[in-house]
């Protein structure tokens, strides 16, 4: 029935422009398009419009209130579909220059964040646009799901996946060879627990960074391509290095690793040699956490000189991935993983905000589903590029304190760089005051009534013809106050129901229901599309790891 990527693209186009003409339109989703997707849609939004007709505010409820909504934002560029409003069903967008000022999604467990995220990269698809997302739980669904929609849009073709636990089912990825010496250095820093407060700690960075930083820029001026397996042995033998030195030509690149390597270099009879144990104490911590990657399941996927993913490349070509992280286990190595993605995001959106404005992808987008667990300092740089990249982030995270777990104003620096906030359900401990505080206060005015009321009764006795009074007085006072009071009390925010969620767009507010994509029963399960990939004709491979034997007889 679909012939190829374009027809599919088509369908959608036509799919896309009725929705976006009605929002009644959107409850027909399911029929979209006829016969192909099945029962993809949103059967629960047609509920919640017929309901939203009888029903208009309803501030005081303790659960199912309908907090009044502000108009939408007027504008006629693209944009995404993010929920209706619960008061008056107004559909509600977000331009896309908007999304690119980034979005943070936060929420409790288990009440529609990662189901939001899938509608976004849902219509991000279907539009034929990019997107990257990294997944903190090991969800075979959303691959699934992920998968199923680059099917149906037929971009089959343009979804890779990285998946350290099954990696026999996913692309390879090698972190390490893209950008400068000193971003690879710094990514690989990553894989270091950071020395604040602790001086030698440090220190040992500080070396360790440089290290580096000398090896890979000599690596990359002699024209080698490398990977873990290779930099952890090259971190281990000094034979391994003087094949380094070697190699390199004549240059600053060269000279640095010399400088580098005579600091280790001691006079015996027979010349000189480097002294290997002084060399491991510098370095044998970062050798050992880089060897961790060239190994079993991260080794089958990282260990390559001819990637098939290379973030730049996605994100200028409006590919998408998705990143499974295992994180469930604490595995440190998967969320040292995370955090070496998320650099190499870093290094690819500054060389995209390089390049002249006709060549950066047109508006891309980076999910970064349970953000506090893998990110790393430093990552306000990411937000502040990322706008001028055209790629719109939208960390999702559980709760402000999850954050601040990175440094102690991290959550500042997210609020701060994010023009859209969309508050899901508090969990009872994870303050909402901070997000109704976010949410602004609005003013009221406050109505008070009193009511007063005397009786009095006298008599005047001592006449002959006693004369008597009776009185009655009352009065009731009604009186206003203007008071300033939560648009959104955190009592609200904790008592929301699930795919419910109070949306900030600059200053205005929506108190939105999000739409649930109703997947087909049997969705197949994701099968990967493997590329053949080949090794630039001005490169060449290092290929230590094969020749170790040749690295370790010489050292012992
Ligand atoms: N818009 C919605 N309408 C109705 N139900 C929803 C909606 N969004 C989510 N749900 C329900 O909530 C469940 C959990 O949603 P989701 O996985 O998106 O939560 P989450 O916030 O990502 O949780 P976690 O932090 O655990 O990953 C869904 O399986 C679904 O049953
Ligand atoms: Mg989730």
């Amino acid at each position: 029935m679909i012939a190829g990527r374009m027809d599919a693209l088509a369908l959608t186009a036509i799919a896309a422009g009725v929705a976006a003409a009605t929002p009644w339109a959107a409850g027909t989703l399911p029929a979209w398009p006829a016969g192909i997707l099945g029962s993809l849609g949103m059967a629960q939004l047609t509920w919640s419009q017929a309901m939203a007709k009888l029903r208009q505010y309803d501030e005081d409820s303790r659960e199912g209130f309908i907090l009044p909504s502000d108009d939408p934002v007027e504008h006629n560029g693209p944009g995404l579909h993010i929920g209706l409003t619960t008061d008056k069903n107004t559909r509600i967008n977000m331009p896309d220059i908007l999304g690119q000022r980034h979005t943070a999604i936060v929420g409790q467990s288990g009440v529609g964040k990662t189901t939001l995220g899938e509608y976004i990269l849902w219509q991000q698809t279907a539009r034929g646009r990019g997107w990257l997302f990294i997944d903190a739980k090991i969800d075979r669904d959303t691959r699934d799901h992920l998968a199923y929609m680059a099917k149906v849009t037929g971009r089959e073709d343009e979804l890779y996946i990285i998946d350290v636990s099954d990696p026999d089912n996913a692309n390879t990825y090698n972190p390490v060879l893209h950008g400068d010496p000193d971003e690879v250095a710094s990514r690989l820093m990553n894989l270091i627990p950071s020395a604040e407060n602790n001086p030698g700690a440090d220190h040992y960075r500080q070396s360790a960074n440089h290290a580096l930083t000398v090896i890979i820029a000599a690596l990359q001026a002699s024209g080698q391509l490398y990977h873990f397996g290779d930099l952890s042995i090259l971190l281990q033998s000094d034979r391994a290095l003087e094949n380094l030195e070697r190699m390199t030509p004549q240059g600053p690149e060269r000279r640095a690793l010399s400088i580098f390597l005579d600091q280790f270099r001691t006079r015996t009879k027979e010349g000189t040699r480097i002294d290997l144990n002084r060399m491991k104490q510098t370095l044998g911590g970062m050798a050992g956490r880089i060897a961790l990657f060239a190994q079993g399941k991260f080794g089958k996927v990282f260990n390559v000189y001819a990637p098939e993913i290379v973030l730049t490349e996605i994100i200028r070509k409006g590919h998408m991935l998705y990143v499974s992280l295992p994180t469930m286990g604490k595995d440190t190595a998967a969320l040292n993983l995370g955090k070496m993605i998320v650099s190499d995001i870093r290094s690819a959106v500054a060389y995209i905000q390089d390049l002249p404005k006709g060549e950066r992808p047109e508006h891309f987008i980076a999910l970064l589903d349970e953000m506090g667990a893998y990110v790393m300092e430093g990552v306000g740089r990411l937000f502040e590029q990322a706008r001028s990249a055209n790629i719109a982030l939208i960390p999702a995270f559980q709760s402000f304190s999850q954050l601040n777990r990175v440094s102690p104003d991290f959550a500042d620096i997210v609020i701060q760089n994010t023009w859209n906030k969309i508050f899901f359900k508090f969990g009872a401990k994870d303050s909402p005051e901070e997000a109704a505080e976010i949410l602004g206060k609005t003013k009221r005015f406050q109505r008070t009534v009193s009511v007063s009321a005397n009786q009095g009764e006298s008599a005047q006795y001592l006449r002959t013809t006693p004369q008597s009074s009776m009185s009655d007085g009352g009065g009731m006072g009604e009186s206003w106050r203007e008071v300033e009071e939560f648009r959104v009390t955190p009592d609200q925010l904790r008592a929301m129901d699930m795919g419910q969620a109070v949306m900030m767009m600059g200053a205005r507010m929506y108190h939105l229901r999000t739409p649930m994509i109703n997947y087909p029963k049997h969705i197949p399960s994701f099968k990967v599309i493997k590329r053949k990939m080949k090794i630039p004709a001005d490169k060449q491979a290092l290929n230590f790891e094969e020749r170790l034997n040749e690295f370790l007889t010489a050292t012992a």
